[in-house]
């Protein structure tokens, strides 16, 4: 496996009581890009990302990440080298304030023993670096409002900054513009391009002008398995991947830009 490759899976594989939902899928997924995973509702784009978290244990097929066969690996251990699917545990606290709620998700990080020990010092450091994260999401300025006042937008953006808590070498997000409105949209587009600059992205989105605006690589999923791989330039204009998206999702592939 080459060092460019930070992620491979290799003939990835889950069937459900036989109905095979992710199917013989290779990916590879570049060190320090920002690869999208797309495909029409069902394509098997959510179970990939269960197979690649062992959220979901494959049936078939390996996954290596950063050079190592974590096809065996608990959650936990994936965790632990730097897999991260944002959202995957319901990050945010309603009621605590954005700050909290950043710092929470440090204190998971750390050694058990750790939270025993909260000197003020201690959380004072802890809040350093709560605020760094913030300011890397431009939530810095909301940092002592309570989570549930914030826009939908930027709760997505605490939900990123939570995440980042977690030190994450490549962070998987699944639809992270759903339900969005044009402004938060953009928001988080630029959002995960400034995330992305230091780590690996690896996202489900169904917005094509996100996905053609900041994606280096997509992957197009059909019925499981892969149906074309390359630049938005080149999936676009394959002619599969437009027959996949006959109707409205035709025009959006096209209408992007
Ligand atoms: N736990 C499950 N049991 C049975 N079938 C499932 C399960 N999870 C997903 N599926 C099926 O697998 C297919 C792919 O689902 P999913 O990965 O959620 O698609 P996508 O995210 O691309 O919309 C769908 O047909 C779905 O119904
Ligand atoms: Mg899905």
């Amino acid at each position: 496996m080459s060092d460019d490759i930070i992620l491979e899976t290799r003939a990835l594989t889950k069937e459900f009581k036989g109905f095979v939902a992710v199917s013989k899928v290779d990916l590879r997924v570049r060190r320090g890009t920002i690869h999208a995973l797309i495909g029409p509702n069902g394509a098997g784009k959510t179970t990939c990302f269960n197979l690649l978290t062992k959220f979901l244990t494959p049936t078939s097929g390996q996954i290596l990440f950063d050079g190592h066969d974590i096809t065996p690996e608990t959650p936990a251990h994936i965790a632990r080298r730097g897999v991260i699917r944002s959202f995957q545990i319901s990050s945010v606290f309603p009621h605590l304030s954005v700050l909290e709620n950043v710092r929470v998700a440090l204190q998971r990080q750390l050694p058990t023993s750790f939270h025993f020990w909260r000197s003020e010092r201690s959380l004072q450091s802890l809040d350093g670096r709560a605020l760094e994260l913030l300011h890397e999401v431009d939530l810095e300025s909301y940092a002592h409002l309570t989570a549930v006042e914030l826009s939908y937008g930027r709760k997505r953006a605490l939900e990123i900054a939570t995440t980042l808590a977690m030190s994450p070498t490549l962070m998987l997000l699944d639809e992270p513009t759903q339900g969005m409105g044009l402004e938060d949209v953009d928001r988080i587009r630029q959002l995960i391009k400034k995330v992305a600059a230091s780590r690996t992205v690896l996202m489900v989105e169904h917005n094509m002008s996100v996905v053609s605006s900041i994606a280096d690589t997509i992957t197009v999923l059909q019925r499981g398995a892969t149906l074309a791989e390359g630049p938005y330039e080149q999936v676009s204009r394959n002619p599969a991947v437009i027959e996949a998206y006959m109707g409205s999702a035709q025009t959006e592939l096209q209408g992007a830009h």
